[in-house]
């Protein structure tokens, strides 16, 4: 975050930081421009060890300064690889998010010229660069075109240097930086939440634009010096209050109590008398749509899940086929694309490296590509032919609950779309799904009002070491992600399994007492796979699994094979992933709230994950 301007520069610079924590949680720093130098202080661990520090010995007043949350790519959580990193004999701090590929090679050529580092980061090099391009150009926006040009990689920098009071200075190479307009000061950030508690008013830059803020005054040029006029500017929708715990013990708490709200608003003025309505923008032309042959949805982790999730429900209703990619593996595996491919991505954060390239990947080699996305003026909406917004309001929680449901709701809605425009679906067979879809926030609301008894088995078995989940068709995602969210937040071993795929190897883990979840299809509308998956209960049952089932209400023919049955409502069998995945989430949330660990930055993990 950078921030120029009248207010308290740390202050503001902390509060930034405490809204982008969920990007990198194991070290910040921030450095303010002082009347006697650059003032930096840094820590590694958790943003309250910086605030703590600031507090026993604050740094001076200032009217810019630059701070950073950091997710360690190069060199350890230690104070030393912590950013700010200063340059120009400490006359200029520099912040660093990416990875800079050609930073070894940097290092060599100023160690040649006699320079020490101080850290093993590889932002440290562009640091010192920058120094000497500022001694070398007297100006700070000119050294940063210099460095740019030198950097290979991905990053956002921004920068701030004694000789230049009242400046901050940002550069973005597939890395996002947005700036936010306020009165008599200016902000940027990796992200909107950044800002929003001062202004709603923002721009994301484009890719390899070069931005200078001062408090009454924004330059946006390109790399080379040219001016950027072309830059939208949005309003950010939503309030910093909706990005705030409001008296929840966490931010995952909270948001899977969102969860309701979160379908309503993905659904809101996108179903029209029935049929769904998507704007112009949310999806591709008639014609287009009816010329597809293939599409592939590329994502990872729960977006990933949401996406097989989504697969069965758009190849059921437009009979075109559907594949769901790891975003990673995609763009590696030479996939055959064409113009009459459709690449979706499924992203919450909209910046999700992995998922971007994947995207880029798919524009250049001639696809169409839609992005589902829950972040406004996020970079892989703005690099996709077309965007479908969900809408779910900001998730804080590095765990991923009432994005998934929006996610699945947001397919459901354009696999709708695509089966009338392609005639795969009667007005009136649509009809029967969307009044399932506007069913749904009820449902999940009655489902979270009565979870005492999943709260009770969570903590009834904080000490369980393993635990694995079981489904078929679109439970089968439900299960996979189910064990992620437990392994993810709970350092539980947890793994996900078709019930079919059981007998081809993972049975062998089935031990006396091993718990498992089991999200078993409809008795009513699935009926062949509700008897198959039965029968994987007993399979599992005679060698002496404890079975929790996840079932429909009604569904009587479970009980006599369950130990424990979790219920939940009834619903069309393409929708029934929204409904069954919330108990495994809270099932998660409880038990690693019981175990005592922080379940909105479990370790090891970043929100948002901006490096390959
Ligand atoms: C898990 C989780 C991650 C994300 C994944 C993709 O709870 O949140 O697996 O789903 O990193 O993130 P987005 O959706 O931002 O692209």
């Amino acid at each position: 975050m950078g921030y120029v301007g009248e207010a308290d520069t740390t202050q503001v610079l902390l509060e930034g930081l405490a809204r982008l924590e969920y990007r990198g949680y194991d070290s910040a720093g921030i450095a303010v421009v002082a009347a006697d130098g650059i003032a930096s202080r840094k820590r590694g661990g958790k943003l309250k060890v910086l605030r703590s520090s600031l507090e026993d010995s604050p740094l001076p007043d200032s009217s810019a300064g630059i701070g950073h949350t950091r997710w360690a790519t190069h060199g350890g959580p230690t104070d030393e690889n912590a950013h700010p990193h200063l340059g120009d004999d400490g006359k200029l701090a520099l912040i660093h998010n990416g990875i800079i590929e050609n930073f070894s090679a940097l290092r060599e050529e100023l160690a040649a010229d006699g320079v020490t580092f101080l850290s093993e980061t590889d932002s440290e090099a562009a640091a010192l660069l920058l120094g000497r391009y500022v001694r070398e150009t007297g100006d700070l926006t000119k050294a940063m075109q210099q460095l740019v040009q030198r950097l290979e990689g991905q990053f956002t920098l921004l920068a701030t240097h004694v000789d230049h009071p009242g400046v901050v200075v940002g550069a973005c190479h597939n890395s996002p930086l947005l700036i936010g307009f306020g009165e008599g000061e200016n902000f940027l950030g990796s992200d909107v939440s950044a800002f929003v508690k001062y202004t709603k008013k923002a721009e994301a830059l484009g890719n390899d634009q070069i931005v200078t803020i001062r408090a009454s005054d924004i330059n946006v040029t390109d790399f080379n010096g040219k001016p950027v006029t072309d830059n939208k500017k949005f309003e950010i929708t939503w309030d910093a209050a909706e990005a705030e715990k409001g008296g929840w013990p966490s931010f995952m708490a909270k948001e899977i109590s969102e969860g309701p709200e979160a379908i309503r608003n993905t659904l809101r003025a996108r179903i029209e008398d029935g049929v769904i309505a998507l704007g112009e923008n949310e999806t591709l032309t008639d014609e287009q749509l009816k010329n597809l042959d293939r599409i592939i949805i590329v994502a990872c982790g729960t977006a990933s899940y949401s996406a097989m999730a989504g697969e069965y429900a758009i190849e059921e209703w437009a009979r075109v086929p559907v594949e769901v990619e790891l975003a990673h593996e995609f763009r590696y595996s030479n996939p055959v694309l064409t113009e009459n491919t459709l690449v979706i991505s499924i992203s919450q954060s909209g910046e999700t490296m992995d998922t971007k390239m994947a995207v880029q990947y798919a524009a250049e080699h001639g696809a169409h590509t839609l992005a589902i996305c829950n972040t406004q003026g996020s970079t892989i909406p703005r690099e996709s032919d077309a965007v479908l917004y969900i809408h779910a309001g900001p998730e804080v929680a590095v765990a991923s609950t009432k994005a998934f449901l929006a996610q699945v709701v947001g397919q459901l809605l354009f696999g709708l779309h695509l089966a009338r425009v392609r005639g795969t679906m009667t007005d009136d067979e649509i009809r029967t799904v969307t009044a399932d879809l506007e069913a749904l926030p009820e449902q999940l609301a009655f489902t979270l009002e009565n979870a005492d008894d999943v709260r009770e088995l969570a903590h009834w078995m904080s000490d369980t070491r393993s635990v694995l989940f079981l489904g078929r068709n679109v439970g089968y995602p439900v299960a996979l992600e189910g064990a992620l969210k437990l392994k993810e937040i709970s350092y539980i071993h947890a793994e996900g399994f078709a019930g079919g795929e059981l007998k081809h190897g993972p049975i062998a883990l089935i031990e006396p007492g091993q718990v498992v979840f089991v999200v078993v299809p409809s008795p009513r509308t699935q009926p062949t796979m509700h008897s198959k998956l039965i029968s994987n209960i007993q399979e599992i049952r005679a060698r002496g699994a404890r079975v929790i089932a996840v079932a429909e209400e009604g569904d009587a023919a479970v009980l006599p094979y369950a130990d424990i049955v979790l219920r939940v409502g009834t619903t069309h069998p393409m929708l029934s992933a929204v409904l069954s995945v919330v108990p495994l989430h809270l099932f998660a949330l409880e038990l690693a709230s019981a175990k005592g660990l922080d379940v909105d930055q479990p370790r090891n993990l970043a929100k948002s994950v901006t490096v390959e």
